[in-house]
Parts: structure tokens; C-alpha cells; sequence
């Protein structure tokens, strides 16, 4: 893709240089002119640029797709779509949108993270306006914490600077090293500029299982009573969800003030998924690699997943994780 685009650049470029040989100087000068506009429009056009072309938020699409493709998620995905319609159409926003994600594996974090990607850039996850981060992958040793510290700092600043509108998606929040997330936060705060960069326009998504247990709990509590899982709404989760991210001693978050000076705008809460999600999630995923859906395919692939609570088997373990390499099996 990306080479073929080059080869036309090029291609174009040298074809108009061929042009400029055959004309006098002043006529040169013009075609030099408009070939040098030509050729930055034409740049633009085919090298993702900080603009419009290439950033234009969809709220339709994001809409459409949390319907279509994110399952079992009924709080998330009224959060996430106001919280992000609400930033997107703001044209003067006075702090960057900071959401925190919180939930077990499986249940559709980066997957909702790809989809606001994909609904403001044109080259969704692989635009070089979205950065992700994974702490144990890009900060690993807790001794370097001093170079991650201004290593981050320095990309967050450097690719703001680059464009306003960025994303950075620090997944595996939990495992971050408190000190790493403080020297992150003066990027989320209601700051006009700091030396002379406006971060307002940024996007921050954290990834973490802070608080995934309560909400478990919560949702096991609503089965257990016959109750149906959309009546759980966010204030059933709220007070165990914040409890639980200020007091796990594990993760960084307890130690910061991310929570107590509310950097953080929208806390997510997803929730552990049903047997009738995975059954969802692989009728999708049929669909997305181009096959006929199969109720029948789908049920074995749900019915290979490990459940719990062990007696009354209700949630799936890894949610919707594991469908993909089920899917080659049966498939
Ligand atoms: C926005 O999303 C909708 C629904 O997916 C799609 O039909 C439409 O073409 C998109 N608009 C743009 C400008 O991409
Ligand atoms: C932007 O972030 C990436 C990491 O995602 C980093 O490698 C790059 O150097 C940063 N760019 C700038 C200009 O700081």
C-alpha cells in the first residue's frame, strides 16, 4: 500500500520535471511553481497528513459499529459514545479526553479502542497519529524508570507538537509504574499550554483489570437474582469500581492522583460476557473473513470456552478472546 502510493509520487514528480525541460526560463519558473504545489497536494493526498482528509471523526460510524460490533456492553458503549461525541464536536475543548477502561481480558477494551480509532483517522489503529503503549512490553524494567520517564514525556510532547489531534493508549495500566503515570499527568490536566504546546485536543485511553473482580461481582449478583444484565447501570458499578482502582495495592493507579484530581473524565466499566456474546462475537467474525455465518459453528466455538462461577458456569473466561484460533479449527 504504502509503497504503491510512493512509486506514484515519484512517478508523477518525474513526469512534470520532464515537462520543465522543454519550456524557456520564465515558463519554467511557473511549471517549477505549480509542480511544487502539485506535488505537495498530491503528497498530502497520498501521506497521512495532521488534517482533515485524514482525521475526520465519524460519529455515525462509531454509533454503528459499537451496535454491530461490540457485544454484551451496554454501559460501555453509551459512555464511550457520548464521552467521544461530546470531545469530538467540541471545537474548544479545555482538557484532553482522558477515559479509563476497566474490565477482564476478553472483554472488548482494545476492541472498543480500535473503533474510535478507526472512526477518527482514516488510517484507524495504523495511524501514525495513535501511539499504543503496552507497560510490559515499552517499560519493562522498573530500574530504567528514569529513561521511560523522559522518553515518554518526550513522545507525548514530540507527537502533540506534530499534531493536536493524537491518541495515546496505554494498555496494561495496571502493571504501570506509579512514578511512569505521574509524569504523564500534567498532560491531562486543564493546562492552556505547557511550553508553548496545547495537549487539549488529545485523546488519553487507558487499558486496565483495576476493579474487574467488583464488577464481576456485580454482575454475578444481578444473575443470581433473575435480573436482567442491561437493567445493571453505572451507578450499580461506580462506588465498587473507584473503591476498588484506589485501593489495588498492586496497580499504580492507587498512588496517584490521576482519580482525586480527576484527570481521569470517564471510567468504563465492561462487563464479563455470556455464553449468547461469544455465540456473537463468532457469528461476527465469520462475517468479517467474508463466510456465510454459522449458528451451529458458532455454538461449538462457545461451547469450547471455560466458564465460571465451576457450578453455575456464566461468564466466559477469556470472553471473546480465544474465538479467533477456535475459528480456524472449525472452520
Ligand atoms: C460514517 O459511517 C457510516 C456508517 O458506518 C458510513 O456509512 C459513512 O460512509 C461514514 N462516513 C464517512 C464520511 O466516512
Ligand atoms: C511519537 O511516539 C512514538 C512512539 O509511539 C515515538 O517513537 C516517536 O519518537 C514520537 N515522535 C516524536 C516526534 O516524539
Amino acid at each position: 500500500m504504502k509503497a504503491a502510493r510512493i512509486y506514484l509520487l515519484l512517478h508523477i514528480l518525474s513526469t512534470t520535471g520532464v515537462l520543465v525541460n522543454t519550456f524557456d526560463p520564465f515558463t519554467t519558473t511557473v511549471v517549477i511553481g505549480v509542480g511544487a504545489t502539485l506535488g505537495r497536494t498530491i503528497y498530502n493526498y497520498l501521506h497521512e497528513s495532521c488534517d482533515s482528509k485524514w482525521i475526520a471523526f465519524n460519529a455515525t460510524g462509531l454509533q454503528v459499529d459499537l451496535e454491530n460490533k461490540l457485544f454484551g456492553q451496554h454501559i460501555a458503549s453509551r459512555i464511550i459514545l457520548k464521552a467521544v461525541n461530546g470531545f469530538m464536536s467540541n471545537s474548544n475543548p479545555k482538557k484532553p479526553l482522558v477515559l479509563s477502561l476497566h474490565g477482564w481480558t476478553g472483554t472488548g477494551k482494545n476492541f472498543v479502542s480500535q473503533l474510535i480509532a478507526e472512526n477518527i483517522y482514516r488510517e484507524g489503529m495504523d495511524s501514525s497519529f495513535v501511539h499504543v503503549f503496552t507497560s510490559t512490553l515499552h517499560f519493562p524494567h522498573k530500574s530504567q524508570i528514569d529513561t521511560y520517564k523522559s522518553q515518554l514525556q518526550q513522545w507525548i510532547k514530540g507527537n502533540i507538537t506534530n499534531c493536536e489531534r493524537s491518541m495515546f493508549i496505554f494498555d496494561e495500566m495496571d502493571k504501570m509504574h506509579p512514578g511512569l503515570i505521574d509524569s504523564i499527568k500534567p498532560y491531562l490536566d486543564y493546562y492552556e499550554r505547557l511550553d508553548g504546546v496545547s495537549y487539549r485536543k488529545a485523546i488519553f485511553i487507558f487499558l486496565s483489570n483495576t476493579g474487574g473482580d467488583s464488577i464481576i461481582q456485580t454482575a454475578l449478583d444481578f444473575w443470581q437474582a433473575g435480573r436482567n444484565r442491561e437493567e445493571i447501570e453505572l451507578k450499580d458499578l461506580e462506588t465498587s469500581l473507584s473503591l476498588s482502582v484506589f485501593n489495588n495495592k498492586q496497580g499504580g493507579f492507587f498512588q496517584t492522583s490521576l482519580i482525586d484530581k480527576n484527570l481521569v473524565d470517564f471510567f468504563v466499566p465492561f462487563l464479563p460476557l455470556e455464553y449468547q456474546h461469544v455465540v456473537q462475537c463468532a457469528m461476527a467474525e465469520m462475517k468479517a473473513r467474508g463466510l456465510q455465518p454459522r449458528r451451529e459453528i458458532a455454538d461449538m466455538v462457545a461451547k469450547d470456552l471455560v466458564y465460571f462461577p465451576k457450578s453455575e458456569r456464566v461468564f466466559s473466561v477469556k470472553g471473546c478472546k480465544t474465538i479467533e484460533s477456535k475459528l480456524d479449527y472449525y472452520t
